[in-house]
């Protein structure tokens, strides 16, 4: 007998791992071992029946189908599984110390239009109308004067410019600001609204099936970014919004959620060039220095696995 390790049910994980041993790069090896290991504990926990396993392909093959250039479903299907969101927050630790982060989204696929301070995104004046400002900083509360400030948002009906050619005009409800010297951003917007995530597509299946919602609460996109700064990818969510106890891609964190209150008062709506009554949006976004920023992936001992005979 050679000293071959044969393929058994017990030891399938070990068998396959051993195929990937030789994997030159570690980082690779490291992945597929435990990839492998978890998948192989995962067929066997609930014993994968064949028409299962069917389904399955089936099911991975029309997501790779309706994915185009303007459609990524396996980005959705990691969305709706969370993994996106683990991913981003095991990225981008704060140590509580600047703006926290979330998902990107499948919308900041066009560059944002810059556009000057004050300036108005709502270019089809739809929605109830809204000042949204706010100041970047470094983690000291320094402010960042020439900072960049990307913003973009769906519209009243729940729907981004990308999703809508032809009724929303491009580069509606996106801008790209520059701060000012005290790090100060400002802009006139309308109020976000909470809208689905694409649900006509094999995602949109398995949340039906799983009796989920499509829906995400109301929140608005920024990415911020300074010279010698670590960007941050993050929204800012609407307090009173529906569905922020269930946003389907599990994107909220408390951190982000603030009131858009109404102000009532012709002066100051003259003042900004907003009609009375408006509401009122403020988010201050915090930068890690980059020389504080965390390493984004650990090594391998950092986060041990948990699955039964797996290699540490
Ligand atoms: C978004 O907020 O734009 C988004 C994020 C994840 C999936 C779908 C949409
Ligand atoms: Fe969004």
């Amino acid at each position: 007998m050679s000293d071959r390790l044969l393929f058994t049910e017990e030891g399938s994980a070990d068998v396959v791992a051993a195929a990937f041993a030789g994997t030159p790069d570690p980082r690779l090896r490291r992945v597929l071992t435990s990839l492998v290991h978890h998948l192989h504990a995962f067929v066997k926990d609930v014993e994968l029946t064949e028409q299962e396993w069917g389904a399955a392909i089936d099911f991975l093959t029309r997501t790779g189908q309706i994915s185009d250039d303007v459609r990524q479903e396996f980005i959705l299907l990691s969305d709706v599984l969370g993994v996106s969101m683990l991913v981003e927050t095991i990225n981008h630790r704060t140590g509580g110390t600047s703006t926290e982060s979330t998902v990107l989204g499948p919308f900041h696929m066009v560059e944002s239009p810059p556009r000057e301070l004050g300036d108005t995104i709502a270019l089809d004046g739809k929605g109830s109308p809204c000042l949204v400002s706010g100041r970047v900083t470094g983690p000291d509360g320094e402010p960042l004067p020439g900072a960049t400030v990307d913003v973009w948002q769906a519209n009243e009906d729940g729907f981004y410019d990308v999703q809508q050619p032809g009724v929303q005009p491009p580069g509606n409800l996106r801008g790209l600001f520059t701060t000012d010297g005290e790090g100060r951003f400002w802009f006139r917007s309308v109020v976000p609204r909470f809208y689905p995530i694409p649900d006509d597509g094999p995602v949109g299946q398995l949340l039906a099936a799983t009796g989920r919602h499509p829906y995400r609460p109301a929140h608005l996109h920024f990415i911020a970014a300074a010279a010698g700064h670590r960007p941050v990818t993050t929204h800012v969510f609407v307090a009173d919004s529906p569905y922020l106890d269930s946003d389907a891609v599990f994107g909220v964190k408390d951190s982000l959620v603030r009131e858009v209150p109404e102000v009532d008062d012709p002066a100051q709506a003259a003042e900004v060039g907003l009609p009375n009554p408006f509401r009122t949006l403020t988010f201050d976004l915090a930068l890690l220095r980059a020389d504080q920023a965390p390493p984004a992936a650990q090594p391998a001992q950092a986060q041990p696995t948990t699955v039964p005979g797996a290699p540490s």
